[in-house]
């Protein structure tokens, strides 16, 4: 089934599981991450940055997502990831993403929460959902950076007349992670999301899923992590596998055979993430 976020973040807070946000940044790499949701039984989010949506098509990511979704059952939402203009959202839920982000986390405060508020009018009407994120995540994607002294954590204070002004279905924190961090670990402020937590009841989310240790994994879900995103560990397991190949085969092979052990790779990264967020003993595991 074709879902929207609120959808599936409502079934993760009521079994205590996260749902998993897998970046997709070529048509290639897409039905694995799909086909793990459906080996896994997991909900899925797939979400696409503006540049992804425009570089494959924002229908061909509609239409080829609700058909799996639809034929193989599985639970799947189509979400637009750091939008900062009404424009590129506009065209999103106009083409049938059924949820998106509005990024107004380096605007002042009071202009994020009115951005953040046209945004959840326009998308609510054509039920459809929207993150906000409040607080600036550290690190780079698709070639913006924050630096490490621009990072400003998430006051729970804050977060609680954000969600309260704006109507967000999901709600991104900043609580130490960083986008892009896929060389190292980084330390989650557990404290900090817990104040959050206890202050607001929107389901949180977190960014920089592939700098985050798997054993943190649990804290975060069991105080309030319901959508946990997840980018760089795919493309650089993808690229590993397809570089090699590339480097050593002949001009006239099939780019299909170069590209298939990505996919797979890509496959198995995300069943083995889907085990740890289903947050269950003896389930951690799935092969
Ligand atoms: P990583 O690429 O660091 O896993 O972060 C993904 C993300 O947060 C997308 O918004």
């Amino acid at each position: 089934m074709y879902v929207n976020l609120k959808t599936v973040l409502e079934q993760a807070e009521r079994d205590n599981f996260t749902v998993g946000a897998f970046n997709t940044h070529n048509l290639e790499m897409l039905p694995s991450i799909l086909r793990a949701a459906k080996h896994t039984g997991m909900p899925v989010i797939i979400q696409t940055s503006v540049a992804t949506a425009q570089y494959i098509g924002y229908d061909i990511l509609v239409n080829l997502i609700k058909n799996f979704a639809e034929k193989e059952m599985v639970q799947a939402a189509l979400h637009l990831d750091h939008a900062k203009n009404f424009d590129d959202i506009k065209q999103a839920i106009d083409a049938g993403y059924s949820s998106v982000m509005f990024d107004g986390s380096s605007l002042p405060f009071k202009e994020n929460i009115l951005k953040t508020r046209a945004v959840v009018d326009y998308a609510h009407a054509r039920n459809v959902s929207v993150e906000g994120e409040l607080g600036t995540i550290g690190g780079t994607e698709e070639g913006i950076s924050v630096s490490q002294e621009n990072i400003q954590f998430t006051r729970p204070e804050d977060a609680l007349i954000f969600v309260e002004e704006t109507g967000v279905d999901a709600l991104a924190v900043a609580i130490g992670t960083n986008h892009g961090q896929y060389r190292s670990k980084t330390n989650v402020n557990i404290e900090l999301l817990k104040q959050i937590n206890a202050t607001v009841s929107t389901p949180l989310v977190v960014h920089g899923g592939t700098g985050v240790k798997e054993e943190d994994y649990p804290n975060l879900i069991n105080n309030g992590i319901r959508k946990f995103n997840v980018g760089t560990e795919l493309i650089v397991n993808w690229n590993e596998q397809v570089q090699n190949l590339y480097k050593d085969s002949p001009l006239h092979r099939s780019v299909r055979d170069n590209m298939i052990p990505g996919n797979d790779k890509v496959e198995a990264v995300v069943i083995h993430k889907m085990g740890k967020f289903m947050n269950r003993k003896g389930q951690m595991n799935i092969k």
